[in-house]
């Protein structure tokens, strides 16, 4: 199969459409088998409940083709799971978690093309999503949803690829208490737009958003969560009731403790302590790890001994573990790797 003439080492993190996605309709209680289009546009009324009241989630996974040619996604029955998670939380109707998988293997089969070479630096981002289609006035669930999968090659999430990161300590919050923060609901990244521009207005890459409720304990970035490097190489991520549970950050602590044999503890983190910490990075499908090498705050800056040029020593072992794994260098824990097949 030939891929197609895309300037794959310099893509960036953006939308490319390709040929074909995926579309399924929920009406009269029920999916309908959904199907492949071409169709990239979307038709709707203009009281629909995602216009009116946001009723969308999203999930976000990759393919990548192997060393040997193979193409692959990585555990996708996470995201399904989590999707599933998602919906409940906004009272959509579950798309069924053996149906979310077989559409992504649809569409990355119908987008092979697109999936970008092993070693390119790029990769196939894969966004299924589900909204409220009908009319709704009343604040109430919309009654037909639609549900799609489209995927956009794309390059790094950060501009600069691996060079560490510039954070800031956000004066806003991305969730609330006992609210939607550990789903991936759309009216999350559409509370965290003005602080993420205030951020970049400011010389910032991203912010470090701490808990709602007491302001002293980190939770994660607009889109990843964190991982720290204590001076003695344990890992730590924070652990909290408003943050997305990151398929990253799940598999990484699990590289780290069963591949790597190191100590890893996912507990709750007090802003206070990060600037004891070696090593800082941020970890999601999009962002993969990347960097952090300061973070600055009200009244001071936190310089990691890692520094501001490369990747600390744990962070790129991590890295270069997650990222074997993914594109078949290196063997995989039992069911991570979900081969599609062409
Ligand atoms: N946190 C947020 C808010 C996100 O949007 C994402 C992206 O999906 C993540 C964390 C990372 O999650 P994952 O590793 O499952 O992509
Ligand atoms: C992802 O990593 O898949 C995300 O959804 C993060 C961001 C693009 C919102």
């Amino acid at each position: 199969m030939e891929k197609k003439n895309v300037d794959w080492a310099n893509l960036g993190f953006g939308y490319m459409p390709t040929e074909w996605r995926f579309v399924a309709n929920y009406r009269d209680g029920k999916w309908d088998d959904g199907e492949l289009t071409q169709d990239a546009t979307i038709t709707m009324s203009e009281c629909a409940g995602v216009l009116q009241y946001a009723q969308t989630c999203f999930e976000g996974l990759k393919a990548y083709t192997t060393e040997d040619g193979r193409i692959v996604t990585f555990r996708p029955d996470l995201n399904a799971a989590r999707m599933s998670d998602s919906c409940k939380r906004l009272e959509m109707p579950v798309f069924p978690e053996d149906k979310f998988i077989e559409a992504v293997e649809k569409v990355v089969a119908a987008n092979a093309e697109w999936v970008p070479p092993y070693g390119s630096g790029a990769t196939l981002y894969i966004r299924p999503f589900m909204f409220g289609i009908n009319p709704v006035i009343g604040v109430k669930p919309a009654t037909e949803y639609q549900f799609r999968i489209f995927c956009t090659p794309v390059g790094p999430y950060f501009k600069g690829g691996v060079k560490p990161l510039t954070l800031t300590v956000s004066d806003f919050d991305r969730a609330a208490p006992h609210g939607t923060g550990n789903i991936k609901a759309g009216l999350n990244y559409a509370m965290s737009l003005h602080p993420v521009m205030e951020a970049h207005r400011n010389g910032f890459d991203e912010n470090m958003y701490l808990d709602p409720a007491t302001r002293t304990k980190v939770e994660e970035t607009g889109g990843a969560n964190f991982l720290f490097v204590t001076k003695d190489g344990t890992v730590v991520t924070p652990q909290s009731d408003s943050i997305l549970p990151s398929i990253t950050r799940r598999s990484l602590m699990i590289v780290a403790e069963k591949v790597l044999g190191m100590k890893a503890e996912q507990r709750e983190v007090l802003f206070e302590e990060v600037k004891d910490f070696a090593e800082c990075g941020l970890c999601g499908t999009a962002a993969v790890i990347s960097p952090v090498g300061k973070i600055v705050y009200k009244g001071g800056e936190i310089c990691f001994p890692s520094g501001m040029t490369q990747m600390g020593p744990t962070i790129q072992k991590l890295y270069d573990t997650l990222t074997g794994i993914q594109m078949g260098r290196l063997e995989a824990p039992e069911g991570w790797i979900h081969e599609i097949n062409v």
